[in-house]
């Protein structure tokens, strides 16, 4: 089931690099998929068939690469939450080769913006011809190789994705595995699910992504302030704040060279806060209660050793010296929130630095080797 597209979108009109509309676009994303999925009640997107199947399991596995392996961990926290089916999620190239000790009813979940990522393709053969396990593929590419050999299919109804680095495709992600979950969970009459009210929770964070493009100029001025010379830079987070922080370095990293780290705020003192130096750039995920407090404290002692320190907060958690505010929706979706500065501070940082936006070196947008 897809919602048609009208071919501007595939121009660049007048944005200077695909990336930045791709970011502006995200927020009629999220409309898109409501309308795609929540909007048309008589035949619905998600099919009975499909829930049934997913119902059956006794563990998911989510499967992705690169970014979209990062949704794949937020997208476990929504399938826990909501459906309460343990959820495992694992990097494709890892899982080809694996022995994996499977469940007795899995069910694979494949994330994929191009649908034909070889590592993912690999999986996929291993599932259908050594595993024999239902599959469902969520990806943006209509027919593409990991869409026809699944079991199932849904589309992110996000857009050509032009530029290498992904980021509708991330958040469009996320949405769709929130809305799976929501009717999983519905299904199998989870009280949680039966109170979320995903379709409001998705409204919340097309407008609360809104107002962050809206305001992107600041986010320009930090990444000239804290980021344009630096040679290294790490996001730090605890829980699917950690999440966020592999796939906001993953943006830094892979089209500003800056050799960026995303790492567990609370494993920072094991070790690899022997890396922080004067004026290296930190910047802190907090968006979830329970660990802002750690967090904060972490902050603290990255600050003791001289690094440059920025957060990325949620507006119900912010304090005063906080530079990044962000609007407040369920903590289970402030991904959808606390990404959008990062791609901007990624997409400024490799501006400023003169690098090709879209088209960074060494990389390909579907990786179809393995
Ligand atoms: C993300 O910005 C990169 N372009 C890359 O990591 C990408 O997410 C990965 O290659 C997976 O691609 P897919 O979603 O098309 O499978």
């Amino acid at each position: 089931f897809h919602v048609d597209l009208d071919p501007k979108e595939t121009d660049r009109g007048a944005y200077p690099y695909y990336m930045l509309k791709e970011i502006d676009e995200q927020p009629a994303v999220l409309h898109r998929i409501q309308k795609a999925y929540l909007e048309n009640t008589d035949k619905p997107a998600i099919s009975t068939e499909l829930l049934t199947a997913m119902k059956h399991a006794d563990r998911l596995y989510i499967v992705g690469a690169g970014t979209s392996y990062h949704a794949g961990l937020v997208g476990k926290q929504l399938f826990e939450k909501l459906t309460q089916i343990p959820t495992e999620v694992v990097v494709a190239s890892e899982f080809a080769y694996a022995d994996p000790m499977l469940s007795q009813r899995p069910f694979f979940i494949f994330l994929t913006q191009s649908g034909e990522t070889a590592d993912s393709r690999q999986v996929l053969v291993r599932v259908n011809n050594e595993w024999h396990a239902p599959s469902l593929t969520i990806t943006n590419v209509e027919n593409s190789t990991l869409y026809r050999e699944a079991t199932y299919q849904l589309l992110l109804n996000a857009g050509p994705e032009i530029a290498v680095a992904s980021t509708k495709a991330y958040t469009a992600q996320i949405a769709v595995e929130a809305v799976v979950a929501k009717a999983l969970g519905e299904v199998k009459e989870i009280e949680f699910a039966q109170k979320f009210d995903v379709r409001r929770e998705l409204s919340l964070a097309a407008n609360g992504i809104q107002s962050i493009v809206d305001e992107k100029d600041k986010l320009k001025k930090i990444a000239h302030q804290d980021l344009a010379k630096t040679r290294n830079a790490f996001y730090i987070g605890r829980g699917v704040d950690y999440f966020v922080a592999l796939e906001a370095a993953l943006k830094l990293k892979e089209i500003s060279y800056i050799q960026a780290e995303g790492f567990a705020s609370g494993e920072l003192k094991h070790g690899t806060i022997a890396l922080i130096e004067d004026h290296t750039p930190v910047i802190a995920l907090i968006t979830q209660a329970k660990t802002a407090g750690h967090t904060r404290s972490n902050i603290q002692e990255v600050k003791s050793r001289g690094a440059q320190v920025l957060t990325i907060v949620s507006e119900a958690l912010a304090k005063k010296e906080d530079r990044i505010v962000i609007p407040t929706i369920s903590e289970l979706l402030m991904p959808l929130m606390s990404v959008v500065p990062a791609q901007l501070l990624a997409y400024y940082a490799s501006l400023e630095r003169g690098y090709d936006v879209d088209q960074p070196r060494n990389l390909a947008k579907s990786v179809t080797v393995e």
